[in-house]
């Protein structure tokens, strides 16, 4: 499973890039306001850093207007990946961007039918958003198994990105699920390097240590 990291934060982007644990960045237009920063601007800035795919989300409604967003901010960088919403227009426009051969990932993806109707529209990545499924009491991880199983009957190529992943469990769950793609904030992604044993084990060995008296350096 690929992981990418959800923010525009460049100092977090970059330490887990020098740990080979970026694949790729997501951002979206709330996290660009958290980073402060402009949106051309910070994600050249990514993608300077990130050799894999960067989205970028387009903020118009109507698909003409989206397509022209989707070309602007394609500019930035070769690995730029246009983000589109899920909606009719986002649809008309993931058809038209990734005819011209360029990545879209269509975002904001609640069920099963909208991951169908991206696929045919040609998007290279679908998010479905776990987190926010969970908000309001639905299983998000269904969302994610039910889309693999739509996507391998019929041998659809869109990537299943899992998106709005708010704990270690959920990266567990789209792990054996079969998501090709996870989307986290880096401190998700620092978590799962934790476990209580890890750091029960560790201070007894440090103890036992400290009774040997030795030194290895
Ligand atoms: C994905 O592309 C989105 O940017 C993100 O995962 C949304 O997560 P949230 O629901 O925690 O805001």
């Amino acid at each position: 499973m690929k992981f990418f990291v959800d923010t525009a934060e460049i100092d977090a982007i970059a330490e887990l890039n020098d740990l080979g644990m970026v694949d790729g960045v997501t951002t979206n237009p709330s996290l660009i306001l958290k980073s402060g920063r402009d949106i051309m601007e910070v994600t050249k800035e990514i993608c300077s850093i990130v050799s894999g795919p960067v989205s970028a989300e387009v903020v118009a409604m109507e698909a003409d207007a989206m397509i022209a967003e989707g070309r602007k901010l394609a500019e930035i960088a070769d690995n730029i990946a246009i983000k589109l919403p899920l909606t009719w227009d986002g649809l008309k426009a993931c058809k038209t961007l990734s005819g011209e051969g360029r990545m879209v990932n269509v975002t904001l993806c609640f069920s099963a039918n909208q991951a169908l109707l991206a696929a045919k529209a040609g998007a290279t990545f679908i998010s479905p958003f776990i987190g926010r499924l969970d908000d309001i009491n639905v299983d998000g991880m269904d969302l994610i198994q039910d889309i693999r199983t739509v996507y391998d009957n019929y041998g659809f190529e869109t990537n299943i990105l899992a998106a709005s992943i708010r704990s270690v469990a959920h990266v567990q769950d789209c792990a054996l699920i079969g998501a090709d793609v996870m989307t986290a904030p880096p401190e998700v992604i620092k978590k799962l390097a934790t476990h209580p044993l890890t750091n029960a084990g560790l201070e007894q060995f440090m103890k036992d240590w400290a009774k040997t008296g030795q030194n290895i350096l």
